[in-house]
């Protein structure tokens, strides 16, 4: 898919899907922040296009803005958001759709146009910061390929406390042109290290898919130190891969939003979306719950061991594609139907079947 030329452009299906996302966890992500009773919190659209699509559609930083203007009760925490978006006539475009918005006192929106994210990210960075520290920030990252996305702007925001980033990462193009000449610095600045040079002898494009996307985790995970990442692959109907969404944090909360976001895609036949994070254990969303793949994922890791079901859960959402809303359904049957499981220790008057209390502990026979 070759990046528009135009200021405005046709909304792809898929990214629907992907405002679709965004938008639900925006909302979750509010709540989360004015539970805390954060003052201040950022939202960044790194590379935030003209506000809208051909058709009207809304584009990202409107998104951002809708969801914080509907939301109830009204937010009362100062919201700073940056809109980055380096064409002249695309950024102008998305001003004028801010002017016409009305907005409350506690909207701080800047739009920088004609800018890189990454330029923009270093001159208003100071004002963000709090005691040297940036405000609880979430990060959109929506490039069209891989340049001007640096590695170390993924790190300087995660080395905080409460930021989040979602990264779009358009593997198809950088599998095209990973492969360039001119592009070696780039890439070296996109991934963070070299090591990606390693995928040009991988000539079976599955296994160079998989070593782009892992390398990518990788780095989010030790270079940035993010305890939890997710990955989500966006697939066209022929399953090839158009891009992945990288998602880190350091807060289980946060992961469980995000996961809730992702089942929740309808998707449109045109595309098919998926958890990536494994690849022996690609996960459609959209679809109910695999019930047989949670069984399995449950069995590898208990297998003959006791576990309470809180660390149940915390596995479920942390180490598999599905959500804590999915696996009591199959305990309940690995208990009353397989007697796979027995239960070692309930409280008083539980029923069979029932997985209220986190301290049940489970046994999972060998
Ligand atoms: C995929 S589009 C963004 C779409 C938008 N986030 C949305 O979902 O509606 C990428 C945008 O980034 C802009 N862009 C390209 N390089 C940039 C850079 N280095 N910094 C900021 N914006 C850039 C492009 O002009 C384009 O409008």
């Amino acid at each position: 898919m070759a990046a528009p030329k135009a200021t405005v452009w046709e909304l792809a299906p898929h990214t629907r899907a992907k405002h679709a996302i965004l938008k639900r966890y925006l909302q979750a992500w509010m709540v989360i922040l004015s539970q805390a009773k954060f003052p201040e919190i950022l939202y960044i659209d790194g590379f935030a296009g003209p506000g809208e699509y051909d058709k009207g559609d809304p584009g990202s930083p409107v998104i951002a803005l809708q969801t914080a203007l509907d939301y109830r009760p009204p937010l009362t925490a100062k919201i700073h958001f940056l809109f980055v978006e380096k064409d002249k006539e695309r950024s102008a475009h998305l001003k004028s759709l801010v002017d016409k918005m009305t907005l409350p006192a506690n909207f701080a929106v800047i739009i920088e146009g004609g800018e890189t994210f990454e330029a923009a990210f270093g001159k208003h960075l100071p004002a963000y910061q709090r005691n040297g520290r940036l405000i609880p920030t979430f990060a959109f990252i929506d490039p069209f390929g891989w340049s001007g996305v640096p590695f170390s702007i993924v790190q300087q925001i995660m080395r905080q406390r409460s930021c989040e980033v979602f990264v779009n990462f358009m593997y198809d193009e950088i599998n095209r042109f990973i492969g360039h000449p001119d592009q070696v610095s780039n890439f070296n600045e996109f991934f963070g290290t070299t090591a990606w040079e390693a995928c040009k002898a991988l000539t079976n494009p599955r296994e160079r898919n998989r070593f782009l996307h892992d390398l990518y985790i990788k780095q989010m995970h030790e270079a940035a130190g993010i305890k939890y990442v997710r990955s989500f692959k966006m697939s066209n109907d022929k399953d090839v891969t158009d891009y992945f969404l990288f998602y880190g944090t350091n807060e289980l909360l946060g992961l469980k939003k995000m996961k809730e976001a992702m089942w929740r895609v309808d998707e449109s036949g045109e595309f098919r979306f998926s958890d990536a994070t494994d690849p022996h254990q690609a996960v459609l969303f959209g679809n109910e719950p695999n019930a047989e793949q949670l069984k399995r994922n449950l069995l590898g890791q208990f297998k003959g061991k006791k576990a309470k079901v809180g660390e149940i859960e915390d596995f479920v959402v942390v180490h598999t594609a599905f959500r804590e809303t999915h696996y009591k359904k199959v305990l309940k049957n690995m208990e009353t139907a397989t007697a796979e499981i027995a239960i070692d220790w309930a409280p008083e008057g539980r029923k069979r079947g029932q997985y209220g209390s986190k301290d049940i502990v489970i046994s999972f026979k060998p």
